[in-house]
């Protein structure tokens, strides 16, 4: 074996520099970093061969003075940070000294700056990490940096780009995440002299994102807040979905990261409302203080963590879950009731002084909630024992008849659940009813047990692979319980244990099928308990249960 030696400092710098660049696109957000961080509202990136030849950034911020500008590109040299107790409540995008230093290894690299209050500005030129020169020279107030042939000096680095065209998409990605985040200042992204992104300053987070994805998706977007103790969380989102979470972008603090719980919980408070694998697409941003979030984990900082995560998760979720209670783009009916009392609260006050002692009574009640019902369509007839075809005021209505249902007991099982009241309904079965079960399905089936008792369903261990249905929800009438156990014992454990989900499989199983006929009174009755539920549009799947084909549409499908 070799003795032991202390690595020449251009090789530390190099190896370094590997962790954070890794390709143009890291330059260029370590690049747009610094500028926010400097106070810009302009900044503009000019890219050559997606960045591989000339990566420049310019932007109007504070500005370098020659003595900052030497010391810039030494490592660990920072503004940002000057004690260890300042690394714990970090409010700018870097902290860490790397970012230049890397860059300025394994490229070349040109930093021209002037603070406001300067005649001049300086120009620093740097090669491998080396220092070529330092001069005076006239420049715009700001900075601009200039990376050129990045990798030029370690070609195992530069082998592993991609092609030009995924280099450019990884920038593009890197640019949009940062721009969405900082609305106040405009930003412009410029290839091979080409204008490919021109984004105005804006007080307006979805005309930002509809700026950047197609102003097709401004209709669709909406927004939520939610406060929470340490926690402010704003959501815009479209519920135009896409097969990938791709466009699904979380802010902590403007910092852009990535948290897989954060995904999750996103998507879980809108399982309701989409189907398995789609995606909708939008920001969540979430602010608090920063000395409740340690973004030192990575030295990419794109992970964060929470100090106090259930708090964070709660918040978001419950933000989410509010965001999406609205249905056909109508606030839900209880917030819709609530913004008429306050727009009523005068009235009522002064009723109130009138010695009425409760604000809003039975009757006025009555009248909010049946001023914003859905309206019941009207029943034509059953298409292929399928769909329920109806007709109201805007088009013709066809209604998914085992969606329906679904969503109808979906809500019913919920609600029995939450309210503890399934043991005092359910029946008991004249005849238990008998399952018969594999070795494996028996035992995964006897740790839900008492599970399936909370929910109203009795099962008892007959013995062998056996077992006894005894009693049951009424609502569950229709259940087929071969189908039902085979889905829920074939899941993974993970997913049994999540009572929304087992609610999810009673109402699917529960729930008329299509193929099944329906006379005139049952669609009805249906429809009625339908239009009573709190989101009719769509099954606890989040597949769609209503279609209105408009009279336009038909007018124009028949050219008339
Ligand atoms: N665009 C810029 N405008 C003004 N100052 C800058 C700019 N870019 C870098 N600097 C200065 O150079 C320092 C080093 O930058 P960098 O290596 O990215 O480390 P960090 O951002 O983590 O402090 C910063 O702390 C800042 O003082
Ligand atoms: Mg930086």
């Amino acid at each position: 074996m070799r003795s032991i030696n202390i690595l020449p400092p251009e090789v530390i710098a190099k190896i370094a520099a590997g962790e954070v660049i890794e390709r143009p696109a890291s330059v260029v957000k370590e690049l747009l970093e610094n500028s926010l961080d400097a106070g810009a509202d302009r900044i503009s990136v000019a890219l050559e061969k997606s960045g591989k030849r000339l990566i420049r950034v310019a932007d109007n911020g504070v500005g370098m003075s020659k003595e900052d500008l030497s010391l810039c590109i030494k490592r660990h040299a920072t503004s940002k940070i000057y004690t260890l107790k300042d690394l714990f409540c970090v409010k700018t995008l870097g902290f860490r000294g790397e970012a230049l230093p890397s860059i300025a290894s394994v490229s070349k690299v040109k930093i021209t700056s002037k603070p406001h209050d300067h005649l001049f500005g300086h120009k620093l030129v740097v090669e491998a990490g080396k220092d070529l020169y330092l001069e005076e020279t006239g420049a715009p107030s700001g900075t601009t940096v200039e990376v050129r042939d990045l990798f030029f000096n370690v070609p195992a680095r530069r082998k592993f780009l991609k092609s030009d065209r995924s280099e450019l998409g990884y920038v593009m990605d890197v640019f949009i995440k940062i721009a969405l985040a900082h609305l106040n200042v405009h930003f412009s992204l410029e290839h091979n002299n080409k204008l490919l992104l021109n984004l105005p300053a804006t007080e307006d987070p979805i005309s930002r994102f509809c700026l950047v994805f197609g102003e097709g998706l401004s209709e669709s977007m909406k927004a939520g807040k939610k406060i929470g103790k340490d926690i402010f969380v704003a959501a815009y989102i479209s519920d135009k979905t896409r097969r990938k979470s791709d466009r699904l972008f979380f802010y902590v603090n403007s910092r852009n990261i990535k948290d897989r719980l954060l995904l999750k919980t996103v998507l879980d408070a809108c399982s309701e409302r989409f189907v398995k694998g789609e995606y909708p697409q939008g920001m969540v941003f979430l602010n608090l203080n920063p000395k409740m979030v340690d973004v030192n984990v990575h030295p990419t900082k794109q992970e964060v963590r929470f100090q106090n995560e259930s708090e964070v998760y709660g918040c978001v979720f419950e933000c989410i879950k509010e965001l999406f209670s609205f249905s056909r783009g109508k606030p839900s009916l209880k917030i819709q009731i609530q913004k008429k009392k306050e727009k009523d609260k005068d009235t009522v006050l002064k009723r109130d002084i009138a010695s009425e002692k409760n604000a809003v009574s039975e009757e006025e009640k009555q009248y909010l909630i049946s001023e914003f019902k859905l309206k019941k369509p009207h029943i034509i007839g059953q298409l292929r024992k399928t769909y329920i075809i109806c007709e109201d005021e805007q088009g013709l209505v066809l209604i998914d008849q085992h969606a329906a249902h679904e969503r109808i007991l979906y809500e019913k099982l919920k609600n029995g659940f939450n309210s503890g009241e399934f043991s005092s309904v359910s029946q008991k079965l004249l005849e238990p009813y008998r399952i018969e079960l594999s070795s494996e399905d028996t035992r995964n089936l006897n740790s839900k047990i008492d599970l399936l008792l909370n929910m109203g369903i009795e099962i008892s261990h007959f013995g062998g692979n056996t077992f006894l249905i005894t009693s049951f929800p009424p609502i569950l009438k229709n259940i087929n319980w071969d189908s039902f156990f085979s889905e829920i014992l074939e899941e993974n454990t993970e997913k049994i244990d999540s009572i929304e989900h087992l609610l999810k499989t009673m109402a699917c199983h529960g729930a008329i099928k299509a193929g099944d006929l329906l006379s005139l009174e049952e669609m009805d009755a249906l429809l009625k308990e339908l239009y009573e539920t709190e989101l009719p549009y769509f099954c606890p799947h989040g597949r769609p249960v209503i279609k209105t084909i408009s009279f336009q549409e038909l007018e124009k499908m028949f050219k008339r």
